[in-house]
């Protein structure tokens, strides 16, 4: 039997330790402060926006939520992320993706300031990723590395493929393995025989974005496969990139979707909040 890995579990390890970090900054006068913006009232991106808001309260960092019609103009939005840069109190912002179609969302992460740029979407964070200054991490490939690191898994000198090349994932994702020492292969929808070369990884990195695409075809024996695609099938019921059943009993261990990943965006968000405040006294 494979080990679960238990993102849930690991994600709670981390917010109360965040928790603790929270209360000590308090004492010291300091309250962290996340601006969580959301334009138009997309259902998926309210949940998202909620949990957030949730999680903020239960590690105790103040949030301020600004939410704003399907309507509003680039300008307008743009004067809100300059109010709020100039804000001492506001420690983190984050613009809640996707923005209505009228709305240029480059240039919208790129008015944020990169030392309150808590997504790690400003290329100026994506730039210090790469060459390792300090800066924000995008969420998602953070968790994964927490989740690897606190499962007391090795990194270092493995092979690790990574199906995806998105910025938000794929490409940070191949970063951070980088810079944790791994041999890293980044593949994606072009990529020539791709369970030739995903057959060769000791770690598996799936966000490909096709539901249960992954079967045993594509694994090793004895890898650890880590699932980033979240799906909901016809049934209603949540599945992810990789076909679990299939896999899991050939793996070492494995991410299960849900409580896998997804819980672990969030914590890292909230890691990313606490963090700002040292950036910004940098
Ligand atoms: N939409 C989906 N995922 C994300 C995320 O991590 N951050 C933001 N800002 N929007 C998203």
């Amino acid at each position: 039997m494979p080990q679960i890995i238990d993102g849930k579990a690991i994600s709670t390890e981390i917010k109360d330790e965040l928790k603790v970090k929270v209360e000590e900054l308090k004492a010291q006068g300091t309250q962290v402060c996340l601006a969580v913006i959301q334009v138009g009232n997309d259902p998926a991106s309210s949940v998202y926006v909620g949990n957030k808001k949730k999680a903020c309260a239960y590690i105790g960092i103040e949030s301020l939520a600004y939410e704003l019609p399907e309507e509003t103009t680039q300008e307008e939005l743009l004067e809100l992320i300059g109010e709020l840069n100039a804000k001492k109190e506001v420690n983190g912002i984050l613009v809640q993706l996707p923005l209505p179609k009228h709305i240029d969302e480059d240039a919208v992460i790129r008015a944020i300031d990169p030392k309150k740029d808590v997504d790690g979407f400003h290329p100026q964070s994506v730039g210090a990723l790469c060459i390792g200054q300090p800066g924000f991490v995008s969420c998602t490939p953070a968790g994964i590395i927490q989740l690897l690191k606190r499962s007391g898994i090795e990194i270092a000198g493995k092979n690790c493929v990574v199906i995806g090349r998105s910025n938000i994932v794929g490409k940070p994702m191949a970063l951070l393995l980088l810079r944790e020492n791994g041999t890293v292969t980044v593949t994606h929808s072009k990529t020539r025989d791709l369970k030739e070369v995903t057959k060769q990884a000791d770690i598996l990195v799936v966000a490909i974005g096709k539901p249960k695409m992954i079967t045993r075809e594509y694994v090793k024996e004895g890898a650890v496969v880590i699932d980033v695609g979240i799906h909901r099938n016809e049934n209603s019921k949540l599945c992810g990139d990789v076909d679990y059943d299939d896999v899991a009993p050939l793996c070492s261990a494995i991410t299960p979707v849900p409580g896998g990943v997804g819980p672990m965006t969030i914590a890292m968000l909230m890691h990313n909040c606490v963090e700002s405040v040292a950036l910004q006294n940098l």
